[in-house]
């Protein structure tokens, strides 16, 4: 056995946090035992790495799960803790993991450091520094330090740290963050210096669309330091920033989150972050008081250049520009390798995309996003300290010697949390769009799940974020950053009586208070429930639900409210909704808003989270509130049904979304859903097999569909090519997803300049779908974190394989099938150690499974025929499944597809235009009969006329030959 992924409140060995509890988790792996579960675990924690003394000791118990472990033990301030872990397991061994570690804070200390500002214009951008003596014996050294807008911390001429724009992204009047380094290595005997450099961020630089605001937190730099050195002997140097510190003017002479950054490199002073310089010149700084309501250690996660990536390409425009293309759009920036001569002034500028073959940054809005350095003649690598920038392409001014592809480095910068999901199929195209949803997310996980990060906005709107959570946690390791999310939403929540803003970290411009200050939509909103009950599931973190508890049912309560002060209809019909935002079937081609009342979508909302909130309740054994919330879903759905259902079911609102959402949120009474699924399936028929929806319906799409016995026409929706599509943009170069449907024309021009990022991860939700549904890997409700899995993969003849792996909080997971030339089917799943799974296998029959090689019904496994599916219980393990399934899914073309399939592909085009010319000439018949079959057209009045049943025949069977 082997344990590996030891993490401490998610986080793998964090310093300097903020630790309101301390949760510790991990991951067995089985390796070459025979153990499939876990007997036994013991936790221990020492202040030694070698554990040499014992401070807390669980003993052996039967009950401690991987999962979270919660450790009962009172922390000292700036304490580093390590932990083991053993494990047994059923097999009789044991293993125990390497030491962890966490390292607490000041926690509740008091500063000795001040806040202090430079005495500067505060329009100038300082460096900070001091020098310090220390005496022999140094044991640790650690820095306590935050600075405001944003910093970079320097010490005897090195960088401390690798991350970029700490003190972090959030609503700096709720609570300010303070980071902890450990500079044990950078800091010796005798003379030391600390140097401070400081950037606006969104602290006091511009932020906010439409021209944005400046000064949103603050007008002054500040910083807040303590250098606390160890000795031999026990005793502690404490160095704090107070009066004595020194500033002047930085070769920053500007930036911006959408502006860019100017360094004027002939305006460094060498060795200002070392020792033995003359500062004597330097300005003073005066001891100053920062509005705040919270001083806090850090929740955020550092962001890191996660990933480089060389350019792919340098292109001469035709408008006679220089443009790098990194063949992926990324967010970060471009480092670059210069000598140039002294004085010269070098520009790259970012954008997304090429228009008519030239530069373009239109659809950035108002944001510069570009990088200005003035060179000193000295040969060094550049890149900008406080920015960043979405692109793919950079355009380069003023490097006028032959350009160097190997002179320039892309940086991708996100929060520093790992992939864990993959999927691969058989169509290259799919692929590449699962990679432009992975990619949406590294480019958006900057602090805070941002809805873009290219143009004048980069904001963390709470409905992008709650659409795109369950794929996030598939994705990538997520809980940490999205317990910094939950903790911003959860202090601004408290100040709006329940409600939750459209944007998390909310801006609350004094002089305009505007759109950006708005709050109570549905939907978005909803990430205050939406948000916790998916971490829930994927990393069954009980603690933490019970920690975010609060959070979920004071949104419930807020729209109680409202609902109860307008008549206590148990609907929500008042106020701002977003709806499904940006969905094709609005009355207005221009607006955002999309077709389905929003009303309609903000109490079916409504239904959701309280059901959300009665079953968080449940789980945290809260009997009788969970039965209140359940009373309360059912009483809206109840209202639901008499608002906007006939009697038997018909929705009256007919939008894609509507039904939707109906089938999605259990709004609707079981005897409804064939009818609304029926109706579904007949919309979508009438819209040519298109989907129309926006970002409330286009998550639940696939799902409802493939959940309720049209798998195949959600691999329609995801495999159309033409727009509106997924792979619409796929073909045409995404990397990737669009904020628009259209938000490139097929010419290759964009369609919209006022709002079209081409990096925005909300419809990258497909990859729930495939991760769910088309591989088949679900958490279960009853064991979260994958301590259960249900595999229920659903094939169908349009790709011949797929396959998913997670690195899932209970261990490697995966789950994937093939389609065989003979027509069988094969599936081949992991099970990790300590975990259980249920298995469907589609269209099988019990007795002609094989399962590793022997036949089902003797494995040993338990195994039952269900109707057409067979169910089965697996235990930890690897299992490769095949049989032939009772419907063919080597696909074929038939008369029973739809004439537009037909058209859609050339041999089976030729058959038409052979055997029925005057089909495909009529154009009414074209238009009106597109989505039907030419079995159905045979049996109406207009199509009996043009096809017998004799010429079915013939077409078929030239068509059973033609592979799908
Ligand atoms: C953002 C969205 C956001 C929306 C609110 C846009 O400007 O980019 O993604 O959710 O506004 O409707």
């Amino acid at each position: 056995m082997e344990i590996t992924q030891l993490r401490t409140n998610q986080i793998t060995n964090p310093l300097g946090f903020e630790f309101e509890r301390v949760n510790l988790s991990w991951v067995t792996a089985a390796g070459e035992s025979q153990s499939i579960s876990q007997k036994a675990a013991q936790v221990e924690v020492s202040l030694e790495a070698n554990f040499s003394t014992v401070l807390f000791d669980s003993g052996v118990q039967e009950e401690i799960s991987s999962l979270g472990y919660s450790l009962d033990l009172e922390l000292k301030p700036r304490t580093r803790y390590y932990w083991r872990v053993t494990v047994w397991g059923d097999a009789g061994d044991s293993v125990t993991s390497g030491a962890a570690w966490f390292e607490t804070a000041k926690m509740d200390e008091k500063w000795q450091g001040k806040w202090i500002s430079p005495d500067l214009d505060k329009e100038i951008h300082p460096l900070i520094r001091k020098e310090f003596t220390l005496p022999t014996g140094v044991v640790s050294a650690r820095v306590y330090l935050s600075g405001l807008g944003i910093y970079d911390l320097q010490i005897n001429g090195k960088r401390v740290s690798d991350e970029y724009f700490a003190p972090g992204f959030n609503a700096y009047d709720h609570w300010i963050q303070y980071q902890t380094y450990d500079v044990t290595d950078l800091v010796a005997e005798g003379k030391n210096a600390i140097g401070v450099m400081l950037g606006n961020g969104l602290y006091k630089g511009r932020f906010g669309f439409d021209g944005g605001h400046h000064e949103l937190y603050g007008s002054q730099f500040a910083v807040i330091a303590e250098i606390v050195v160890t000795l031999e002997d026990g005793s502690t140097v404490v160095i704090g920033t107070d009066k004595t510190w020194k500033c002047t003017s930085s070769p920053i002479t500007f930036s911006g989150i959408y502006d860019g950054e100017i360094y004027d490199a002939n305006l460094e002073i060498p060795n200002w972050n070392n020792t033995d310089i003359d500062d004597s010149c330097w300005t003073g700084v005066t001891l100053t008081t920062v509005k705040t309501d919270k001083f806090l250690a850090r929740l955020s996660l550092p962001v890191k250049i996660k990933e480089v990536r060389k350019p792919v390409e340098i292109i001469t425009t035709p408008a006679g520009e220089t443009v790098l293309d990194m063949g992926q759009i990324i967010t970060g920036w471009v480092s670059f390798r210069t000598n140039a001569p002294k004085g010269t002034i070098l520009q790259l500028q970012y954008g997304e995309i090429l228009q008519n073959d030239c530069f373009y940054r239109d659809n950035l809005r108002t944001a510069k996003a570009e990088y200005t350095y003035i060179s000193d003649g000295s040969d060094r690598e550049v890149q900008p300290f406080f920015t960043f920038y979405g692109f793919r392409y950079v355009k380069l001014t003023g490097f006028d010697r032959a350009i160097n592809l190997d002179d320039f480095t892309g940086c991708v910068i996100y929060s520093d949390i790992d992939q864990t999901g993959h999927i691969e199929t058989s169509n290259p195209l799919v692929n590449q769009l699962f990679l432009n949803a992975l990619w949406g997310q590294k480019g958006n996980f900057l602090d805070v799940p941002t809805d873009c990060p290219q143009r004048d906005e980069r904001m963390g709107w709470t409905g992008d974020a709650q659409v795109f959570a369950s794929t996030a946690c598939y994705n990538m390791y997520s809980p940490a950053f999205y317990h910094k999310y939950m903790y911003d939403l959860r202090e601004e929540q408290k100040r709006l009586g329940g409600s939750v803003p459209f944007i998390v970290p909310q801006i609350k411009p004094k002089d305009d208070p505007g759109f950006v200050t708005g709050h109570g939509s549905a939907a978005w909103g909803d990430a205050a429930t939406v948000i916790p009950w998916v971490l829930y599931l994927h990393y069954g973190d009980k603690e933490l639900l019970a920690q975010q508890f609060d959070t979920m049912k004071d949104w419930v309560d807020y729209i109680k409210k409202i609902d109860e002060e307008t008549g206590g209809k148990r609907l929500w019909q008042e106020g701002f909704h977003f709806g499904d935002w940006l969905a094709l079937d609005g009355h207005d081609p221009l607006s955002p808003m999309g077709g389905t009342d929003a009303h309609y979508i903000a109490s079916a909302y409504y239904c959701y989270s309280a059901q959300l909130v009665a079953k968080a309740a449940s789980v945290l054994g809260k009997t009788e509130v969970a039965e209140g919330y359940t009373t309360l879903a059912n009483e809206i759905k109840e209202a639901i049904k008499n608002e906007y259902f006939s009697p038997n079911g018909r929705i009256t609102i007919h939008t894609q979304t509507a039904m939707i959402v109906a089938l999605y949120m259990d709004i609707i009474p079981d005897n409804f859903r064939e009818r609304v699924m029926n109706d579904l399936k007949a919309k979508l028929r009438a819209d040519k097999m298109h989907l129309k929806t926006g970002f409330v319906g286009t998550p639940y799409f696939c799902h409802v569909l493939s959940e309720n016995g049209a798998n195949e026409d959600a691999y329609t929706l995801l495999l159309n090519k033409d727009f509106p599509s997924w792979l619409y943009a796929v073909n045409l170069g995404a990397t990737t997803i669009w904020e628009r449907w259209n938000s490139v024309l097929p010419d290759g021009s964009i369609s919209d300049t006022g709002m079209n990022s081409l990096n925005h991860y909300a419809y990258g939700s497909i990859a729930e779908w495939m991760y769910t549904q088309m591989c088949g890997i679900n958490p279960v409700e009853d064991a979260p974190g994958y301590r259960k899995i249900v595999f229920s993969p659903k094939p169908y003849g349009k790709l011949s394989s797929a396959k998913a792996t997670l690195h899932s909080a209970s261990g490697l997971i995966e789950s994937g099938w093939k389609i065989h030339e003979n027509g069988n089917l094969s599936f081949a799943f992991k099970v990790p150690f300590n975990s259980t799974a249920e298995f469907i296998l589609p269209d099988a029959v019990v007795d002609k499974v094989i399962v590793n090689g022997q036949p089902l019904i003797t494995s040993g496994i338990k195994a039952v025929q269900e109707d057409d599916q067979v169910k089965g219980e697996l235990i930890a393990g690897r299992y490769q499944i095949e049989y032939m399934p009772t419907k063919d899914y080597i696909l074929k073309y038939s008369s029973n597809n739809s004439i537009r399939e037909l058209l859609s592909n050339e041999e089976t085009e030729e058959i038409l235009a052979e055997l029925l010319p005057e089909v495909i000439s009529n154009k009414i018949i074209l238009h009106r009969f597109a989505e039907s079959s030419l079995r159905e057209l045979s049996q109406s009045p207009l199509g009996a006329k043009v096809v017998t049943n004799e010429q079915l025949e013939r077409l078929d069977e030239k068509l059973s030959i033609v592979h799908v």
